[in-house]
């Protein structure tokens, strides 16, 4: 992990997988930083939730959206009949980045250099829970998953059809005229991109609860294609 990659291993497990990146070293990151925020939920969940980067409570307590933004995805979350329980709750960058003021530390956005040092635990996230769909919570996920010319405002609370990356490309269809189930058969992952809930705490008043509706609204999407 000196090569500012990191190098997740194989065949552990969302548990072992938290466990290594406990020591990740891929950027610099880790220095400041109190621990490594990994995502949480459990290996069944059908939905991956991915954040920005840990804030100062995630950093403090290692737990991934439990901050006033987490407070405000829960609420969201239950408005949309979503359980966070059956979700598996992540970040695109795994430490905080902030700068220090005084005795407060001043959320900054991750550069391109801590997504790509970090996009490895993302990729074998997904292969492991191999989820029916991805939200990516606000710019930074977005554009980190789908295309750096991603807009949220334009093109927010749509499902679009995903394939996950980091994975071998799915095997040539089974021509042969059986009655074998295709091995493997991978089955479609779709994301949807919303607005982080952090950008809703930032609205102001006047504006705030319809930016909170709204990220309600594109959250229904998700839980009737599960439904
Ligand atoms: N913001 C994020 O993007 N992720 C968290 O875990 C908390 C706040």
């Amino acid at each position: 992990e000196e090569n500012g990659v990191a190098q997740p291993p194989t065949g552990v497990g969302l548990e072992g997988l938290a466990s290594a990146a406990a020591g990740c070293r891929a950027c610099e990151l880790w220095e400041p930083a109190t621990q490594t925020v990994f995502g949480e939920g459990p290996p069944t969940a059908r939905i991956v939730f991915v954040g920005e980067q840990p804030g100062d409570q995630e950093d403090r307590t290692g737990e991934p959206f439990v901050g006033p933004a987490g407070r405000l995805l829960d609420k969201a979350l239950a408005d949309a009949a979503i359980d966070r329980r059956d979700a598996y709750i992540t970040n695109a960058v795994k430490h905080f980045r902030f700068t220090p003021k005084g005795k407060r530390r001043i959320h900054q956005t991750p550069g391109a250099e801590h997504l790509r040092a970090c996009r490895p635990w993302l990729e074998s996230e997904f292969a492991v829970l191999r989820p029916e769909v991805v939200v990516a919570l606000g710019a930074t996920a977005a554009k980190s998953l789908i295309a750096p010319s991603f807009r949220i405002t334009q093109d927010r609370g749509r499902l679009l059809p995903w394939a996950l990356p980091g994975l071998p490309p799915p095997p040539v269809t089974d021509e042969a005229d059986d009655d074998e189930p295709d091995e493997a058969a991978p089955s479609q992952t779709w994301i949807l991109a919303t607005t982080h809930p952090s950008a809703v705490l930032r609205t102001p008043e006047e504006g705030r609860a319809a930016a909170f509706d709204a990220l309600v609204e594109d959250l229904r999407v998700v839980a009737a294609a599960l439904a």
